[in-house]
């Protein structure tokens, strides 16, 4: 009997709730295209570029089928290879790392800061000099703005000048968080970003971006992003992918970019309420003075070593949990043989197993947000 009383499992990510409130935006949008037909480059895709652009402040944009090519475009149009090495942090979505690999080129990992849970700047040192002695030419640095906060740029960006890298910023979690009050997107050579629907920003199948000032860049992209194609339609000059958007999904993130702002507001709103009831229970993010952070997940810490009870305990209340990530790029099966910073990546091993992410959306209720609050109380006392 006391089962059927029992509330609805709060939602850990809920598209439902934006969906509802788009309503008939969404319809019309894909309806336009629909009767159109231009399936692939329709006139959505250029505008959709142009209002991204007007939201970052990059001058170009070049949209794509995934954060994931994203990111492999960037490093195949800079001609990254085999000899040569980019910096990563191990605490990231594969995707980080994956695509150095695939280009044939070196991930060499390094680790990250305790509080922010991005790049730590004495271990990309570190991890620069391991990957010299290792004699590969170290060509790139991609930090990874993570669960929604940016990374510390311009530190990162000292060391790339001194050593002759470029930065890709990897951005897939945090479009729209700003850095010292300027947007992602305008910060290293190029920034990817991802439009999975459970992004922040996000469409109704997968999607991405990439935001660059450099016009030669945005030329190659666009080349790779149709096989390398040249000036002449049948003359590949490059090798490149099938990396478009879809003109639907475009289309789809026209209507949405229009609450964008709105609902990082309400992000923001849940995480300083999360914040304000927990910070003196667990370890709570914590957003560095100046920025922006669009709240991708709301990871917190636990003391080490409860983390399944306690995932346990707040599931039993209806409060979904989840964990990025159990594992660091490092440690895993694809990944293991890769080389990492000298002196190894102790804080990455840590927060693998010591955090844990709670429901985090624009549409989460104060009632909901209670939940969640009550869980996390009961499950610690
Ligand atoms: C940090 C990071 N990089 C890259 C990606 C790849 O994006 P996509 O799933 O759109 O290929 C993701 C997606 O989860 C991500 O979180």
């Amino acid at each position: 009997m006391n089962q059927h009383l029992r509330p609805e499992p709060v939602a850990f990510i809920d598209v439902a709730a934006q969906r509802r409130r788009l309503g008939t935006r969404i319809d019309d949008a894909v309806a336009r295209v629909l009767a159109h037909c231009q399936f692939i480059n329709g006139p959505e895709v250029a505008r959709l570029e142009a209002d991204l652009a007007a939201l970052c402040g990059a001058r170009h944009v070049v949209a794509c089928a995934s954060g994931t090519d994203a990111l492999l475009m960037v490093l195949m149009a800079q001609g990254i290879g085999p000899g040569d090495a980019v910096i990563c942090p191990s605490f990231t979505f594969c995707a980080t790392g994956e695509v150095v690999a695939l280009t044939g080129a070196t991930p060499v990992f390094v680790d990250v800061d305790e509080t922010t849970f991005n790049m730590d700047v004495a271990s990309l040192k570190r991890g620069i000099a391991t990957a010299r002695k290792l004699g590969l030419t170290v060509r790139a640095v991609i930090p990874v703005d993570l669960f929604g906060q940016s990374a510390d740029h311009d530190a990162i960006a000292e060391v790339a000048r001194d050593e002759g890298l470029f930065v890709l910023d990897d951005a897939a979690q945090s479009f729209g968080a700003t850095y010292k009050g300027r947007r992602l997107g305008a910060f290293g050579l190029a920034t990817a970003t991802s439009f999975f629907p459970a992004k922040p920003l996000g469409c109704f199948g997968d999607g991405g971006a990439i935001f660059t000032d450099d016009a030669d860049l945005a030329d190659r992209l666009r080349s790779v992003r149709v096989h390398g194609q040249g000036s002449e339609k049948y003359d590949n000059v490059r090798l490149g992918l099938t990396g478009r958007l879809d003109t639907i999904q475009a289309a789809i993130l026209i209507e949405k970019l229009k609450i964008f702002e709105d609902e990082i507001a309400a992000r923001n709103r849940v995480a300083d309420r999360y914040f304000d009831a927990l910070h003196n229970i667990v370890t709570a993010p914590r957003v560095a003075d100046g920025n922006l952070s669009v709240w991708a997940q709301y990871t917190i810490r636990l003391p080490h070593g409860g983390r399944d009870a306690f995932a346990d305990a707040l599931r039993a209340q209806g409060v979904p949990t989840a964990i990025y990530y159990p594992k660091s790029m490092h440690q895993q099966t694809a990944y293991r043989h890769y080389p990492v910073a000298e002196g190894g990546l102790p804080v990455s091993e840590r927060l693998s197993q010591d955090v844990i992410s709670l429901p985090m959306h624009a549409y989460l209720e104060p009632a909901a947000q209670d939940r969640v609050i009550k869980a996390v109380r009961d499950a610690l006392a």
